[in-house]
């Protein structure tokens, strides 16, 4: 079956964009997954078409109208009743690896792209939305957020990577960010290969990249490992 991701966008001729190219691409062409871009405007009623209007209570920018969004969001249910309907706002659910592994799973995806200040809030109590974030920053736009939360997604759709990384080992899979790589050349720029990795001993190689993934985490990433408990007390399974 493929899975079907459609777009409710001011910008439909953004996608598939970067995702026409590389791993994404040819899983397109083989029909593993697809895109539907819709555009909000054809959703507007009036002779200027517009999607947008001032906020209430005043203040910069336009706010995308309820009654516009609703009647497109309504077109996209109807269809596409199976696939949980998302939104891409700053205002959103963090996107984690958890989020992404869950939405590959099911049968495909549908999201709404943000323009200006954001969506009439009484859409999100109206119909069944998970605004969703990429990230503590602001873009001009959802649908860069939309194209990195479907990479996300394609990449672990069956028979889209060859050699899908086991669980344990995979950035975020764990609990923690994955260790580092290193190949030939062996010295470059005075540099070596750390000399475990050329052991050939696996449990010491194996032993080596879980320290340095708790490591590289507690350094880079101290929210990971308050999130997750004290990795060096786990079990290989992940249990406490
Ligand atoms: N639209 C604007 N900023 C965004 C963000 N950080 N994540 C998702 N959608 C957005």
């Amino acid at each position: 079956m493929t899975w079907a991701a459609t777009i409710l966008t001011l910008y439909p001729e953004m996608f598939p964009g970067p995702l026409g190219h590389s791993l994404a691409g040819r899983a397109l062409g083989e029909g593993i997954w697809s895109i539907d871009p819709v555009q909000i405007r054809d959703f507007a009623t009036d002779k200027h078409r517009s999607v947008d209007d001032t906020p209430a209570g005043g203040g910069a920018g336009m706010v995308m109208r309820a009654d516009v969004l609703g009647r497109a969001i309504d077109d996209v249910l109807a269809r596409r009743p199976d696939a949980p309907l998302l939104a891409m706002t700053p205002r959103g659910e963090p996107l984690t690896q958890n989020l992404v592994r869950g939405l590959a799973e099911g049968p495909g995806v549908s999201i709404l792209c943000g323009r200006f200040e954001g969506f009439d809030e009484r859409l999100f109590e109206a119909r069944p939305i998970l605004p969703v974030s990429i990230g503590d920053y602001v873009l001009s736009g959802g649908e860069m957020g939309a194209l990195t939360l479907l990479d996300a997604c394609i990449r672990l759709l069956p028979g889209v990577m060859g050699a899908p990384l086991s669980g344990e080992e995979e950035s975020f899979e764990g609990g923690l960010l994955e260790y580092p790589h290193y190949t030939r050349p062996l010295e470059w720029e005075g540099r070596r290969i750390p000399e475990v990795l050329r052991s050939g001993d696996h449990a010491k190689i194996a032993a080596w990249r879980k320290a340095r993934a708790i490591e590289d985490t507690r350094l880079r990433r101290p929210d990971l490992i308050e999130r997750h408990g004290d990795v060096r007390r786990r079990s290989p399974s992940g249990a406490q």
